[in-house]
């Protein structure tokens, strides 16, 4: 089909989520690191007179009306261009969990910016879409950005970051979801009251010469202890790996589980392994850090 544009969205993992306490809004301040992995939902967006969404994949029962973060991102374009008569059919295959921690909704919102950007030959800025995207969600710029970003305030604000040696993850993913707000109120419920900790600085010493054990070895997940005590199979996850003496991690708020890879383990075995744990739905090997968004030439709607 003639005019269809077509993008992949990667989703993000966070290396590093220092959390404070809840601010006035009902957001709670960040220290993170994000970063791209290569587990990506694809985008199409075709010329059509109004806005219409259909989701495939591991999102077959999404809504798919105003309340689709991705419906939102389309109307909230068009009102900044200031377009009054405006459409796209959208399409989105679903790879990334949902309600996973690996900010899938957000990723579909950043790429039907990019994705709609280009469609209609608006020429926003990636500056002026993150603006946007801040306004759809917290992960959102990030998603707009990707690769590998020291994230502040409620995660909306990013500075680059090095990460010259790519990772390698086993993404395990869970037949059940959490949802965030559930995962920061229980964090609230355990909270102590202590002051945001910045980065630590030795993290990011390791993530900039590309240690990776070092990296894993200092990475931490304030959410990691909210999540694990309302999701009992990625308690039994991370156990599994740390058992194997493999470092692992949830991912954001949960309950999807990182492993880092070793250097020269290609993680098929693992993979396999770990998918035996009944909770568990899917096993990706993956890389990062990867483009948060990419526009791909020359491919067809399925
Ligand atoms: O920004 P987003 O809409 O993705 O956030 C979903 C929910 O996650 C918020 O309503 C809030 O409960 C929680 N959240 C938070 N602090 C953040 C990001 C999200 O408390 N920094």
């Amino acid at each position: 089909m003639d005019g269809v544009i077509t993008i992949r969205a990667a989703a993000k993992i966070n290396l590093y989520l220092a959390v404070g306490p809840v601010r006035p809004d009902g957001f709670h301040p960040l220290a993170t690191v994000f970063q791209s992995v290569g587990l990506y939902d694809d985008i199409f967006a075709a010329p059509a007179p109004t806005i219409s969404l259909t989701v495939a994949g591991n999102g077959r029962h999404l809504p798919t009306g105003e309340s689709n973060l991705a419906v939102r991102a389309a109307h909230l374009l068009a009102e900044h261009a200031g377009l009054s008569r405006y459409g796209a059919r959208l399409h989105i295959h679903k790879r990334i969990p949902i309600a996973g921690g690996m900010a899938g909704g957000s990723a579909d919102a950043a790429g039907t910016l990019v994705a709609l950007n280009k469609l209609w030959d608006l020429r926003a800025s990636e500056d002026e879409l993150c603006d946007l995207g801040a306004k759809l969600g917290s992960d959102v710029p990030f998603c707009v950005r990707g690769g590998t970003q020291l994230g502040a305030g409620r995660g909306e604000q990013l500075n680059a970051v090095t990460c010259p040696v790519p990772g390698a993850f086993v993404i395990v993913t869970m037949k059940r979801g959490l949802s965030t707000p559930r995962v920061f109120a229980e964090f609230d419920a355990q909270a102590t009251g202590e002051e945001l900790r910045a980065v630590d600085e030795e993290f990011l010493r390791a993530l900039q010469a590309g240690n990776w054990p070092r990296i894993a070895e200092l990475g931490r997940n304030d959410l990691q202890a909210p999540a694990l005590l309302l999701h009992l199979g990625a308690r039994r996850t991370i156990d599994w790996f740390h058992a194997r003496k493999v470092p692992a991690m949830i991912s954001g708020s949960g309950p999807t589980v990182i492993a880092y890879l070793r250097e020269g383990d290609d993680g098929a075995e693992l993979a396999r392994a770990v998918a035996k744990i009944p909770d568990v739905a899917q096993t990706f090997v993956v890389n990062g850090p990867v483009a948060g968004v990419e526009v791909l030439e020359g491919t067809k709607t399925p």
